[in-house]
């Protein structure tokens, strides 16, 4: 945890030397306006590898250096990043095959950002020279605090090459992880449609075929295109610790982003950022399940190194968003464990790709909404970031997020409507836009790009909308921590996950599995035993078949014991499910398997401890997991922060003494009343406010209290 809240902007100076009259003469006035806003962290250089190195071995870090100075000059900090995500013309005239190959078998063409193949022995080379070079050289500048890595790796699709470096390479990844073909073959199953491999050299890149590939195949080239930018990521950062021990070092990720396994990607960091853009369908609910995404890759408080400030230019339509906009985004990343935000960017783009992309200034230079709305927190930060200080996130429930499980479902999602690439079609026909459109209109945080987050979705979104916090966690973590741990989708069980699970349950824990769980080895292929697979012991309950629903027709659960009688509406898929001696909490309603199980219980008494593994073999909105949690929380013991009407997020801060800072910030159009249990002062205005508190729409009120029981001691 760094010990103050950082805040600043993203910014390019080489740019505005090339495109202005004035050239550096500019950097003195932006550095004033940006200390006028209360800044005082720069981040620089992400792309400037060309600027940096014009000639091969050729270095110039003169124009930086004074570009440094004049912001060390005005008290900002800086944050350097080492440029690989941009190879020079040079090297790419030079050396054309460091260049990334599609699946189709095309080159992609140079000039523009994240075409090096992190397997091509150049690029590789000649990012190592680069990141030493610039390392090296501002290892004790007085100004340059922390590190970012690379720009958003994997980022234009670029996480798997399919070039000739790669297919050595992960003919080489294959054999060290299997050590014999024998072993590769009884793995994949190879037997199927004849494909025994009697020599690594046989086996293919997964590159577009006649027909579908080995799933078991497919999901380790997956796990070697993330090792591949693991490696080359641990490279970068094996360089920085070298040579700047007393420097910070993170990386930019991309959210729910599925292409690299982040957990792997970041262990080295010092803490992991992210950048932070509302996509068309972007909801308060799916960037509070980011953060918390982002929290628990370390399980340690994080950055923003990206903030929108207005429009951006890469969505389906790019609205700008309302007034507030910026204001309220920098206070929900604050409220999940954000310890830095930085803005994207500075000013408006004159040249370039990205000239619609709005900065703080716009392309004249005037101040936008953004600006005034930074200046404005940046001035309340002063008072905010001491309170801040020692504090995250702290949540009692966990949602589990493993990358081979999503790999697996989205290699073979089995139907059309879990298909990443209709998006569009997803919109209209995912499961919470068709079932649950309640008073709240919850299905509204559904839509948009949710089928990279969709399993988590109605879980998550359920919680969100009750203010209780989530950790976003590995499957491997310490779960002992948590009183309800909730696995949406883990489709793909390794065998040190069934143990975590086991352990969990035995050792007193509530855990929920969501359908299609344990279907799959670590291989990718099916258990030769009824689903969950080995977490049947937990479960008892076991599927019998599923069925897939078409877009256009919903089904409808009964919860015979509940004293709600009301049925909800599930979606897309339906298990089937043997109880096997657990209780059934839900049936289906309707057609010819009514009456059969959906949701299932089962309480074991294991080893003196009373866990219990719920099982829901279906899947469906927000609403769905309402139920579910309305039968289980009040038993776990988990509590919301606070009641808050929808729209209203409640999200708190804790410290290792139990000193919590609560943030209520409205979402709504709307302005709404919250009862307090007790006057606060609002950390921001220093007004004072009763016990009933009204908070106008877009608005944020901050304050300080105790927790009401003594926490679990963060890490
Ligand atoms: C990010 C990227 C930035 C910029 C921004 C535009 O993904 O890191 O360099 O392209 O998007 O929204």
């Amino acid at each position: 945890m760094v010990a103050m809240i950082y805040f600043g902007c993203d910014y390019y100076p080489e740019q505005w030397r090339q495109w202005l009259e004035e050239g550096e003469a500019r950097w003195k006035t932006d550095a004033q306006l940006m200390r006028e806003a209360g800044m005082n962290v720069v981040r620089l250089a992400e792309f400037a590898w060309g600027l940096l190195e014009p000639e091969p071995d050729h270095f110039d870090f003169t124009w930086l250096d004074r570009a440094i100075d004049v912001l060390h000059h005005h008290d900002l900090k800086v944050v350097l990043c080492t440029p690989t995500p941009t190879p020079p013309p040079w090297l790419l005239a030079e050396h054309p095959d460091i260049a990334q190959v599609t699946a189709s078998g095309r080159r992609q063409g140079p000039g523009t950002r994240r075409e090096g193949c992190a397997n091509h022995p150049i690029y590789r080379e000649r990012s190592r020279i680069i990141s030493q070079e610039m390392v090296r050289y501002y290892a004790d500048h007085p100004a340059v605090i922390g590190w970012q890595t690379d720009n958003e790796f994997g980022c234009h699709d670029s996480a798997y090459c399919y070039c000739r470096h790669c297919e050595r390479a992960f003919r080489t990844w294959l054999a060290a992880r299997y050590g014999s073909l024998e072993a590769l073959n009884q793995a994949w199953g190879t037997a199927f449609w004849g494909e025994v491999y009697a020599d690594w050299d046989l086996i293919p890149l997964p590159s577009l075929s006649a027909a579908e590939r080995n799933p078991s195949h497919l999901l380790d080239f997956r796990r070697f295109g993330s090792d591949t930018w693991r490696d080359f990521h641990n490279m970068e950062i094996e360089i920085l610790r070298r040579h700047c021990p007393h420097h910070f070092i993170t990386h930019n990720l991309m959210g729910f982003f599925m292409d690299l396994d982040y957990y792997d990607l970041c262990q080295e960091l010092d803490f992991v950022s992210w950048d932070n853009y509302h996509y068309h369908g972007a909801t308060p609910a799916t960037i509070a399940a980011t953060h918390d995404h982002m929290w628990g890759i370390l399980q340690r408080n994080f950055w923003v190194m990206e903030q929108q400030v207005g429009q951006i230019n890469w969505s389906a339509y790019n609205p700008m968003p309302a007034p507030g906009f910026v204001r309220l985004k920098t206070y929900q990343a604050l409220a999940h464990g954000a310890d830095g935000i930085v803005y994207f960017r500075w000013r408006q783009a004159l040249a370039g790709s990205e000239q619609y992309h709005s900065g703080l200034l716009d392309h004249a230079g005037r101040k936008t909404a953004g600006y005034a709305e930074a200046q404005q927190i940046g001035s309340e930060l002063a008072r905010l970031a001491p309170v801040l200080e020692a504090t995250q996130p702290q949540a009692e429930i966990a949602i589990l997020l493993d990358y081979d499980s999503r790999w697996a479902l989205e290699i073979q999602p089995h139907t059309t409507c879990l298909r990443a690439n209709v998006d569009a079609t997803y919109t209209v026909v995912n499961p919470a836009t068709l079932v649950d459109p309640d008073a709240t209109g919850s299905w509204q945080y559904m839509i948009g790009r949710a089928w990279q987050m969709w399993p988590f979705a109605a879980p998550y979104v359920a919680l969100w909308e009750r203010n209780i916090p989530v950790a976003i966690v590995a499957p491997e973590s310490d779960l002992s921590r948590y009183k309800v741990v909730c696995a949406p989708f883990l489709n793909l069980l390794r065998p040190a996950v069934v143990e975590a699970l086991r352990g969990y349950v035995h050792g007193g824990g509530t855990l929920i599995l969501g359908p299609r769980a344990g279907l799959k080895d670590q291989h990718n292929k099916l258990f030769p035993m009824p689903q969950p697979g080995p977490l049947s012991e937990l479960t008892s309950a076991s599927v019998r078949f599923f069925d897939v629903l078409e877009p256009n027709r919903t089904h409808r659960l009964v919860w015979p014991h509940a004293s709600d009688l009301r049925a909800t509406e599930i979606g897309l898929w339906a298990e089937v499910l043997d109880a096997n001696g657990a209780e059934v909490l839900a049936t289906y309603e309707q057609g010819w398997y009514a009456g059969e199980a959906a949701i299932t219980r089962h309480r074991a008494v294991l080893d003196g401890a009373r866990g219990q593994t719920i099982y829901l073999g279906c899947m469906g909105g927000p609403q769905l997991y309402h139920r579910l949690f309305d039968l289980l929380l009040g038993d776990a013991g988990v509590e919301p922060i606070l009641a808050a009407p929808a729209g209203v997020e409640v999200m708190a801060r804790v410290a290792r003494d139990g000193r919590r800072v609560v943030f209520l910030l409205n979402h709504a159009q709307r302005e709404f009343y919250v009862t307090l249990p007790h006057e606060i002062t609002d950390l921001l205005t220093g007004l004072q406010h009763g016990r009933r508190l009204s908070i106008a729409a877009g608005q944020v009120i901050i304050y300080e209290d105790q927790a009401a029981a003594a926490p679990a001691t963060p890490t």
